[in-house]
């Protein structure tokens, strides 16, 4: 089985190619690193995950040009253009990338025969449900990025895989439990959203979930985040919990009072009800609060990349 996968150098991707070699099992404990790419003995899978200057999923001839040359059996796109408020003031790059890089995605995945599994977001959501948002609902993306991801779901042929995930955080990248774990040692007040609900999503939990789908080949649309649901107040004092810090110098805020304000709208609510995978049988991811314990343990443990705070 070879598998290509774009952003595999991403905060999701990084971790998507661990779970591809057999380094987070289902269940998800992240074990040890450094192994390059290529025919994994444990799994049979054979990656290949080709860099942004490699692979530009923005420009069409290079992406057929290495899809024929490497003929996979999957595609696990997970590359994209991620930065919510800069895709405002660069609406035609986030188009570019996010839904014209899916197309020429699948179409290179058609031309082989390969799977194609793409990694969409809750930001395709208007978030005025009071209830978490199932696989069917409508979506109603308030930003660019949300926009231009729904775009790129569109752009997915019948029978493809499309992920959608929500608020990740790993040991790679930037995100909201490093940088309240960064700050956590200061005694400033930390200002966190209160206004805004979600499914705080762990990549090590979600990675063996996304190779699952994608080596099975589960066509349709999937909700794949933690279970539960906070705002990031909640998820920043929780982090300070755990990891020995005083919660309440998180402060709570609503959007209004976030300065400098930010470009893109977020939705007020975006909480994602897993219900295909619930409704299908197959295994949840465990609940958000043991997922962050598991990350602040990675982060604190000198064995793992990027495990320093
Ligand atoms: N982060 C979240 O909270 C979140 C939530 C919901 C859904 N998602 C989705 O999950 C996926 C992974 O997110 P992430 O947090 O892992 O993102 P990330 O850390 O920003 O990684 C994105 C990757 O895409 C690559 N990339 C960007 N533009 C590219 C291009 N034109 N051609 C080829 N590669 C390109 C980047 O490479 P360079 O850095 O070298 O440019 C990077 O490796 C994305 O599809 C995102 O939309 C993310």
């Amino acid at each position: 089985m070879k598998v290509l996968l774009t952003g595999g150098r991403g905060q999701l991707g990084r971790d998507i190619a661990l779970a591809l070699s057999g380094r987070i099992p289902p269940g998800g404990t992240r074990a040890s690193l450094h192994r390059p790419p290529g025919l994994d003995r444990q799994t049979g899978v054979e990656l290949v995950a080709p860099d942004h200057a490699t692979m530009p999923v923005d420009n069409r001839l290079a992406v057929l040009t290495l899809v024929s040359e490497l003929r996979p059996d999957v595609i696990i796109h997970s590359a994209a253009m991620t930065a919510v408020d800069a895709c405002e003031s660069a609406p035609d790059t986030a188009f570019q990338v996010n839904a014209l890089g899916t197309r020429h995605l699948a179409e290179a995945a058609s031309r082989v025969g390969a799977h194609l599994v793409y990694i969409s977001t809750d930001y395709v959501f208007d978030g005025r449900s009071r209830r978490p948002y199932r696989e069917w609902d409508d979506p109603g993306p308030l930003s660019v990025y949300g926009r231009s991801k729904l775009a790129g779901e569109r752009e997915c042929p019948f029978g493809a895989t499309i992920v959608r995930t929500a608020w990740l955080a790993g040991v790679s990248g930037a995100n909201l439990v490093k940088a309240t774990l960064e700050q956590g040692t200061g005694s400033t007040p930390l200002r966190f959203v209160d206004d805004q609900r979600g499914s705080p999503t762990f990549t090590a939990d979600l990675a063996p979930a996304v190779c699952t789908l994608a080596l099975e080949r589960l066509p349709g649309v999937f909700h794949v985040t933690n279970g539960g649901e906070a705002t990031r107040f909640e998820v920043a004092r929780e982090t300070l919990a755990l990891s020995g810090g005083d919660p309440d110098r998180v402060v709570p805020i609503t959007t209004a009072e976030l300065d400098p304000p930010r470009a893109a709208q977020r939705p007020e609510y975006s909480v994602l009800d897993n219900a295909a995978l619930r409704l299908s049988g197959l295994p949840l991811l465990p609940d958000w609060h043991e997922g962050l314990e598991r990350l602040i343990a990675a982060l604190g443990s000198p064995s793992v990349e990027g495990g320093t705070r």
